[in-house]
């Protein structure tokens, strides 16, 4: 398979073209799966204050009062197949920022419909392909930082390169509109707008000076030629979700980073490589150009990769430090909250088939306005197990545990969470902390080897617990409270939230849970992200083929849930192509930023290029949206 095939394969599909896997479904294991399904449906559900994802009898009087009135402030839409981005009556959309739009007034006109970006321009625009994002108050001013996850090559290059960089140059162009965007918004008169030239705004890309704290940091692992301390990595990629700390900074999730290395030469296939998927060709050919992506002559580049990035959004000559002590996987988000006695705790998940959710304490505490040194660099990682009776544990990641150094158990945390028993997941993708109680939610996005093939690692995965059904294309969001409602603690009760389906097609486990209807139905939960009041938006980013057992789902979605009675009802459709990627809100929280990553069409300009966009979503009324 080349380069030119692998471009256009999602990243799931990427890993499994380049690792395919043996099938592995024994009878024994058949019925295994079939016993723990029936006892795991059949058992009562009720969790926390009650929402019960397989009976609406088992809602409390007042949940049921408001799933009578809807309980949400917006009526609910329904399904689209277009190019466009549709949002409720009473609501009006426009985008902030599209892929290509200048930061700085040197770039503007930049852009063209035609050939997009020059080189010399490409990070003095807005990245390609968004996701993640925050916003944070710097002394008054509004900022946002933002991941440009990957970019989208036959779009971003010129039409000769056919998807695949054909000079230095072009790959420099492909690392510069990918990484993370620091830009200050304000409101104009037609709504938000970028602040062009504002000294806040900063462009973080594959070549920007990095450094590492955390055990990890300085270790013979992660030492290179170009840095023999080991201390000092460049770039940041594939930043995905988002996370923010406590103390105002933000947090970049580094997720497929395996794909951006290849193999000039001969290299040795250790187990750290192969269970990171990392081998064979690169996905743009950076290894052609840049010794650095290439494992033959540096193999320990990718062990500098697959971190969690701290930024600060209000100095834009800070340097970003990568938090080794977070451990290393694919990221998706970082979900922080604070234990009872104060330490820091952050959920993450590893996307990929059959990995695991992972938890971070630190030692110390965090207090308002005192010193954070240490609180990501100096603490213990957890990897979770979950037992089918709906309670689970968080398994440390100790050299004792493991029988790994500690360096290696955080640079290869997969391997560590494979020895300590970490169950497998259906490829954990955003983790949402519930701002008002103590509720952590998962999207499991989907999982199609579930039941059907071991994970990379040879783990094997069976059905059962929070991921029940056997090749699952429509994944569900598993959610945990913590025991004594201390997210410190080490045990915790767990339910699903809801596992989406379609009743349409399937009268079976895959129809979905009972608050999937005709009505909401989506697949491949993805983002998540609680506003203040509690209430879970979720995005999607699934099959929008309309067809088959996704028939009725249209495009990709965002919906919105109340984590109290159930209730699921969608916000916004997406258009054909895309899928929604990220959120965050204004300070007065009167204007929502939603993330339109990898648009079909000629999205949102009409004609040219589609263009990943962050659009502005607000209501006609002026009121807060969530
Ligand atoms: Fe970048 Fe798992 O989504
Ligand atoms: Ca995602
Ligand atoms: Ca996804």
């Amino acid at each position: 398979m080349t380069n030119k095939d692998l471009t256009d394969l999602s990243w799931d599909d990427f890993d499994e073209a380049r690792d395919p896997r043996p099938d592995t479904n024994d009878f024994d294991a058949v019925v295994e799966r079939a016993i723990s399904r029936r006892g795991f449906l059949g058992g009562a559900l009720a969790f926390g204050s009650g929402a019960a994802v397989f009976g609406s009898s088992m809602l409390t009087p007042l949940a049921a009062r408001a799933e009578a009135h809807g309980g949400f402030a917006f009526e609910p839409i329904g399904i689209a197949t277009d190019f466009d981005v549709h949002v409720p009556a009473g609501y009006q959309w426009k985008p902030l920022v599209r892929w290509g739009d200048a930061l700085w007034s040197e770039a503007d006109g930049a852009y063209s419909p035609e050939t997009g970006v020059p080189v010399e321009m490409s990070d003095k625009v807005f990245g390609e392909n968004t996701d993640g994002m925050e916003l944070f108050d710097v002394d008054g001013a509004e900022v946002i930082t933002v991941n440009s996850e990957y970019v989208n090559p036959k779009i971003n290059l010129p039409a000769q390169s056919e998807g695949i960089p054909r000079s230095e140059a072009e790959a420099t162009m492909l690392k510069n509109m990918q990484g993370v965007t620091v830009m200050e918004v304000a409101m104009g008169d037609g709504g938000y707008e970028i602040v062009v030239d504002s000294p806040l705004n900063r462009r973080i890309t594959h070549e920007t000076q990095m450094t590492m704290d955390g055990p990890a940091a300085g270790s013979d692992l992660v030492k290179t030629n170009a840095d023999p301390e080991g201390m000092s990595p460049k770039g940041t990629m594939n930043n995905c979700g988002s996370g923010r700390t406590l103390w105002g900074t933000y947090l970049t999730c580094e997720e497929n980073f395996n794909g951006y290395f290849g193999a000039t030469g001969d290299y040795e296939e250790t187990d750290g490589l192969v269970r990171y998927g990392i081998g064979g060709e690169g996905r743009y050919a950076y290894e052609t150009f840049d010794a650095r992506f290439d494992i033959s002559e540096e193999p320990n580049e990718p062990n500098r990769h697959g971190w969690v990035t701290e930024i600060d959004p209000a100095d834009p000559a800070s340097t970003p430090v990568k938090h080794t002590a977070l451990g290393r996987f694919k990221h998706e988000n970082a979900a922080m909250v604070q234990a009872a006695d104060g330490r820091v705790v952050v959920y993450m998940g590893d996307d990929e088939r059959g990995e695991f959710i992972y938890k971070y304490v630190s030692n110390g505490v965090y207090v308002e306005g005192g010193s954070t040194a240490g609180l990501l660099s100096d603490g213990q990682l957890y990897v979770a197990k979950f037992n089918d009776d709906q309670t689970g544990e968080w398994l440390a990641l100790t050299p004792e545990a493991t029988g790994m150094s500690l360096e290696e158990t955080l640079v290869f945390a997969r391997i560590a969470g494979s020895k300590v028993g970490a169950t497998t997941m259906d490829r954990p993708e955003w983790i949402a902390a519930h701002p008002l109680k103590a509720e952590a939610y998962c999207a499991l996005t989907n999982n199609k080897n579930r039941g059907v093939k071991p994970n990379a690692g040879g783990d094997e995965t069976p059905v059962g617990g929070p991921n029940p059904r056997e090749t699952n294309n429509f994944g569900q969001i598993v959610r945990w409270a913590p025991d004594g409602e201390d997210h410190g603690a080490g045990t915790f009760t767990w339910d699903l939230y809801v596992m989406a389906g379609n009743p349409t097609v399937y009268e079976n486990d895959y129809a979905g849970s009972e608050n999937v209807t005709e009505g909401n139905m989506f697949n491949s939960p993805d983002g998540m992200i609680f506003d203040t009041k509690g209430m879970l938006w979720i995005q999607t980013d699934g099959n929008y083929s309309n067809e088959g057992e996704f028939e009725g789902m249209g495009n990709n979605q965002m919906l919105v849930g109340n984590t109290e009675t159930g209730e699921i009802a969608r916000f916004l459709t997406a258009p054909y192509g895309s899928e929604v990627t990220g959120m965050c809100w204004n300070l007065d929280k009167t204007v929502a930023f939603v993330g339109i990553q990898h648009p079909g069409g000629s999205f949102p300009d009409g004609e040219g290029k589609p263009r990943s966009s962050v659009i502005q979503v607000w209501r006609e009324d002026g009121q807060a949206i969530g």
